[in-house]
């Protein structure tokens, strides 16, 4: 069943857990998503990029995800978000297809800018029922910037700043960056916790985390505990889905695309599931 994005983040806070929001780009990845969901009883948020619009057809693919939901699993609580809209005319396209809960992106634009972007995209989607997320500060992404090199203070969420965004444009959920970063390589090497309780002190919404696909138990638990109560998820899934892919080309006579597209499907299942019981949204459908 499809459901408002900003309530079952809510109720995961309130029950101290969190919801896996991943990222998919075909039916196989899913149905790994829907179908874990299902067999652990849990929330998800299954969302998609632009480039996924691009790659695979906006409007196809959002009433695959949509089908999928509403005849295989029509018990357990599902989102379907836009992650990282990065312009006006994409927030708009999405919200035209049905998507009722969108990112807009604008933590690389000047603050002026996004706080004016932002807050016409919230009154727009507001009035139509869709919930908006937004980032502060800015996750960095695997090859934007040199780790090694890297100053996080460039990168943090700004808690005063973020009581000033959420108060000029009215969003619902914020995605935070407290040393967590996009693909698997060498992030801040303490996640900055005291940074993250500031914020949730100030801020009532949910809290979004992005990047954190390579986090290990210790510190979810810890973020959760603190009071993120939702995870991007999206190179685990993709590693996972490479490796079923590898797995499966590697009995060389087999032709049958649907036999070793299933491997796929069913080691990106494995990834997810994993996930779910990481972040304690199991059983919480
Ligand atoms: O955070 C973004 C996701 O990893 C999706 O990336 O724009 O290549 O679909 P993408
Ligand atoms: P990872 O690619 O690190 O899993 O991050 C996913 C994400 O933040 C999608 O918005
Ligand atoms: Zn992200």
């Amino acid at each position: 069943m499809i459901v408002d994005v900003k309530t079952m983040l809510e109720e995961a806070r309130e029950g101290k857990y969190a919801v896996g929001a991943f990222n998919t780009i075909n039916l196989e990845t899913t149905r790994a998503i829907i179908e874990s969901a299902v067999e652990l009883s849990s929330p998800v948020i299954v969302q998609l990029t632009e480039k996924t619009f691009d790659y695979a057809g906006g409007r196809a693919i959002f009433h695959l995800i949509k089908n999928i939901s509403e005849f295989y699993a029509n018990d357990i609580p599902i989102g379907i978000h836009l992650d990282h809209g990065k312009s006006f005319e994409v927030v708009m396209r999405a919200m035209d297809m049905g998507f009722a809960s969108v990112m807009y992106d604008g933590s690389r634009k000047e603050y002026a800018d996004n706080v004016a972007t932002t807050k016409k995209i919230v009154d727009i989607a507001h009035a139509k029922g869709v919930s908006v997320q937004a980032e502060l500060g800015n996750v960095p992404y695997l090859g934007e910037v040199q780790m090694e090199n890297i100053n996080w203070d460039n990168y943090m969420t700004d808690p005063d700043q973020a009581v000033d965004f959420i108060e000029r444009t009215g969003i619902d959920t914020l995605a935070v960056a407290i040393g967590n970063a996009h693909g698997f390589f060498r992030e801040r090497s303490q996640p900055d916790y005291e940074r993250l309780s500031t914020i949730v002190k100030r801020v009532t919404l949910p809290i979004v985390m992005h990047g954190a696909s390579d986090w290990q138990n210790d510190r979810v638990k810890e973020v959760i505990a603190r009071g993120v109560s939702c995870f991007n998820v999206d190179t685990a899934l993709r590693l996972a889905f490479i490796g079923g892919l590898r797995e499966a080309l590697q009995a060389e006579e087999e032709t049958d695309l649907r036999k070793i597209l299933t491997k796929a499907k069913e080691h990106t299942k494995d990834a997810v599931k994993e996930k779910m019981l990481m972040f304690g949204s199991d059983h919480k459908a």
